[in-house]
């Protein structure tokens, strides 16, 4: 099963929230590293990171791939681009693209491709998909974790009651659309790539308090988190949210479940 995006908008993102997600992001830098070495990527190697964000993780492979390597990060949000190139350097460069036209590289071009909790932000997924393909070279990579919406992030269902608990139930659409195992497959095989493993992780997050967690939450969605509530409305959302999570309170703070389909594939070296 693959979910639709409802409509996701770049508009939204603010210098305030990439500067807040160059923080908070480094969730996604941790479990961007498991990606990475589920892709054994080697000295030399040419990677195309889709969806860099603040270019964390994209400078990290810089150090993987070494001076013979190069990395190139790519977002569709200029100012999250701002701050990934002030870590450009020999081997790793950034610039704003999406990943439905990468018309910017050539046929061939990349050993590996990877996208790190950005599939289920991306509207059309069979052309980013496509485009992929055909910039890796023959025998190359891909690697990408994704949302499954047969197992929803724990933070979902406690939204969705938070909304209901301050009379705004249905107001809200889940801005991003993932796919299962068997959704991720085809749209892996239909894009020309024999898909390898693929494996749904648990990843355990711990926050100091509610504001922390709509921080990370609206930063990582580029403002389309709460979008579409007033002010008064977010803060009767924040209050109904800060209330409910008590019960996931512990000495190391609020804990929070997230799961993730990471999943590797190659484009056959005939294709
Ligand atoms: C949660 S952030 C992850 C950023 C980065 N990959 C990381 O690991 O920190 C999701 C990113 O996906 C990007 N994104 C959303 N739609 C995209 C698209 N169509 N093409 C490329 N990137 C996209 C957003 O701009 C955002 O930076």
């Amino acid at each position: 099963m693959s979910s639709a995006n409802a409509a996701v908008s770049f508009q939204y993102d603010t210098p305030e929230l990439a500067d807040a997600y160059e923080r908070a992001g480094v969730v996604q830098f941790n479990h961007g590293q498991v990606l990475i070495e589920r892709l054994r990527i080697a000295p030399g190697e040419r990677v195309l990171d889709v969806g860099a964000g603040t270019g964390r993780l994209a400078a990290y492979v810089a150090e993987l791939v070494g001076p013979a390597g190069e990395v190139v990060g790519i977002d569709p949000l200029g100012h999250r681009i701002a701050i990934a190139q002030s870590r450009s350097g020999a081997n790793v460069r950034f610039a704003t693209g999406q990943a439905e036209d990468l018309s910017a590289f050539a046929d061939g071009s990349f050993d590996v491709v990877y996208l790190n909790s950005v599939l289920h932000w991306i509207a059309d997924k069979p052309r980013a998909l496509a485009e992929a393909h055909r910039v890796l070279r023959p025998g190359g990579r891909i690697g990408l974790n994704t949302k499954d919406p047969s197992k929803p992030h724990e933070i979902r269902g406690f939204i969705q009651t938070a909304l209901a608990d301050a009379g705004l139930a249905g107001r809200r659409r889940d801005p991003q659309g993932g796919s299962d195992g068997a959704a991720l497959q085809v749209l892996l095989e239909e894009a020309g790539f024999r898909p390898g493993d693929s494996v749904l992780h648990t990843i355990v997050d711990f926050h100091d308090n509610v504001d922390d967690l709509l921080t990370w939450s609206e930063s990582s969605a580029f403002g389309n988190f709460l979008s579409g509530f007033s002010p008064d409305e977010r803060s009767h959302i924040r209050a109904a949210l800060a209330a409910r999570l008590e019960s996931r309170r512990t000495p190391d703070g609020l804990r929070l479940e997230r799961y993730l389909r990471f999943a590797t594939a190659v484009k056959p070296a005939a294709s």
